[in-house]
């Protein structure tokens, strides 16, 4: 496994492989799990080779705090990595992407930026299209794995890909949870021993909700799952929403034609975590 932190010496390895080589990216921003080795194990079934960048993007996040506290374990994502399948790691620092300039682009997704997390999270996914667009544009993968954890995510990164016309093929990839159910996260790290007990709470709701939606309505069942979380002594609900998949927008009738799901943020003390579910 190479490990690259500057443009010039990544790309020269990519330029030196042999014509027709297939390239597998996984973008990350480090602190490593399951779910992030998930979608490198998907890279290097679908790829020749696979590269992961790890990135603590500043320009997506909203909150300074959020930008210093998200958890930083570089040695041990090298060794996680290096028990994987991936070939190439880029560890570039913001000088590296951003020179003297750390600003986001602007972006216009078709409006999937105003849904959910861009109701709560301004600016966010102007950072993220930035930082993918430039990591595509250095590492020219073939394919990018994202998960649907960041449901959102994904569509905006597919958005951006259709409107730029970049060549590379989206895989989306399913949401990775802890045998309680709690999706896997980097931040699940800084939960309280109490609030990582009490975390599964959020996929069982979700899960009740899913049911739910077999005979009510969204907006019924988007009240329950408001009604779960009130007065909840742990978590502090942000939002829930019922969508359509490729729209983002909230469903009002169900077209049984249309793919929908359930999205969530909550807030345990200062800790946001998200989830969503396929209804
Ligand atoms: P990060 O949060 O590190 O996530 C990197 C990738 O791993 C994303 O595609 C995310 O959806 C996926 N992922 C995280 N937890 C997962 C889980 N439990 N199951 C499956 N996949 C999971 O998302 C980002 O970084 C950044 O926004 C990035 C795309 C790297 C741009 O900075």
């Amino acid at each position: 496994m190479l490990v690259f932190a500057k443009i010039k010496s990544v790309q020269e390895k990519l330029k030196s492989l042999k014509n027709g080589t297939t390239i597998g990216f996984v973008p990350t921003m480090g602190a490593l799990h399951e779910g992030h080795l998930s979608l490198v194990e998907k890279a290097k079934k679908e790829n020749d080779i696979v590269v992961v960048s790890i990135f603590v993007n500043p320009t997506q996040f909203d909150n300074a705090e959020d930008l210093i506290n998200y958890p930083k374990t570089i040695d041990k994502d090298l060794s996680l990595l290096k028990s994987t399948y991936c070939d190439i790691v880029f560890t570039p620092t913001p000088e590296e992407i951003y020179a003297n300039d750390i600003q986001s682009q602007s972006f216009d997704f078709d409006g999937l930026e105003f849904q959910m997390e861009g109701k709560f999270r301004a600016g966010h996914f102007n950072g993220v299209g930035t930082i993918v667009e430039r990591l595509f544009e250095i590492v020219k993968p073939h394919k990018a794995y994202f998960g649907e954890k960041d449901f959102q995510q994904i569509q905006i990164i597919r958005k951006m890909t259709e409107k730029r016309n970049l060549h590379v093929k989206i895989i989306a990839c399913p949401i990775h949870r802890e045998m309680d159910g709690l999706a896997m996260s980097s931040r699940n790290m800084r939960l309280t021993k109490e609030q990582r007990t009490a975390a599964p709470f959020i996929y069982e709701t979700l899960k009740k909700a899913k049911d739910k939606f077999g005979t009510k309505n969204a907006s019924e069942v988007v009240k329950w799952v408001e009604n779960e979380f009130k007065n909840h002594p742990i978590f502090r609900l942000e939002y829930v929403e019922i969508a359509d998949e490729d729209t983002l927008l909230p469903v009002e009738t169900k077209n049984p034609a249309k793919k929908y799901r359930a999205f969530i943020a909550v807030f345990a003390g200062n800790v946001r975590l998200i989830d969503n579910i396929s209804l």
